[in-house]
């Protein structure tokens, strides 16, 4: 096995492990470089659907995503499409993986279909190293306090993604939940920043705009380069991260004469994860 370090601050890319061995042992072998790495990719892996989903499955029950229709077969699968013409695509802010549900994803497997052969790399920030490097005195603020996270808007992502579809029957609803804005990840024990951009809508406790301002200076320390690493995709690779504990970004930067013109193409299966504390 070789392992090629992303960055300084999370994210490897693994070789050398079979993603179609099923087996206990490599279960933990791969658990593990999750635990530590956060996002782990895999390149030239040729598995089909079914062995995705057997590969999830080791993680515990695959979810059902609120908005978005899976394929026919396997309704676990959400195939995350841009058409050629797009300059946009989903999940192109930062943001963890349903985090206004009761219990968010534990993990994502995505496996890369179609590629442009520039733009659409995926970034990934460490949420642990942003706890650990939060400035002191909003650390102080937020460390035993919770927020919103909500769905709202999320429900509209059909209209702005023509590739993409919704469920038979729209579903309109909002879900939203409080989380601790320090989470501790059930596996590590570590202390994890659990807000994020695209879903956390205000601190409870804290009046709207003392909410507003303090999540603007979380949400900016976030994104700091520092914290990141960023995948350049290749077809047939998968990517796996702990969204507990990473934000990810989808970088839409389809620009004419460039990125744009080209389909891009990713099969998505989540795993379902606990209730944060
Ligand atoms: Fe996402």
């Amino acid at each position: 096995m070789k392992i090629k370090l992303l960055s300084g601050a999370l994210g490897a890319e693994i070789s050398g492990i079979d993603l179609k061995d099923s087996s206990k042992e490599n279960y933990e072998t791969i658990n593990n470089l999750l635990l530590e790495h956060k996002v782990i990719f895999f390149r030239n892996q040729d598995i089909t659907q079914e062995e995705q989903i057997a590969l999830a499955e080791n993680w515990g029950s695959l979810e059902h995503h609120a908005y978005v229709k899976g394929l026919d077969k396997h309704p676990e699968i959400i195939r995350i499409i841009k058409t050629k013409e797009e300059k946009n695509q989903w999940g192109e802010n930062w943001h963890t993986d349903v985090s206004y549900n009761i219990k968010p994803t534990k993990a994502v497997i995505l496996k890369s279909i179609k590629i442009p052969p520039v733009g659409g790399d995926t970034c990934f920030s460490n949420m642990e190293l942003a706890w650990e490097t939060l400035d002191e005195n909003i650390k102080e603020r937020i460390k035993d306090k919770k927020a919103i996270h909500s769905s709202l808007g999320a429900e509209f992502f059909i209209d702005n993604y023509k590739g993409m579809t919704g469920h038979e029957k729209r579903n309109y609803d909002e879900y939203s939940n409080e989380h601790p804005i320090v989470r501790t990840h059930p596996e590590t024990g570590k202390k994890i920043l659990y807000v994020n951009w695209t879903y956390t809508k205000q601190i409870i406790g804290l009046e709207k705009k003392e909410s507003d301002e303090i999540l603007k200076k979380i949400f900016e320390h976030q994104a700091r380069l520092d914290l990141t690493c960023r995948f350049n995709w290749t077809e047939n690779a998968v990517a796996m991260w702990d969204n507990r504990s990473v934000l990810h970004y989808a970088i839409a930067d389809f620009y004419p004469g460039r990125g744009l013109g080209h389909e891009r193409i990713m099969d998505r299966i989540a795993i379902e994860g606990d209730q944060p504390h």
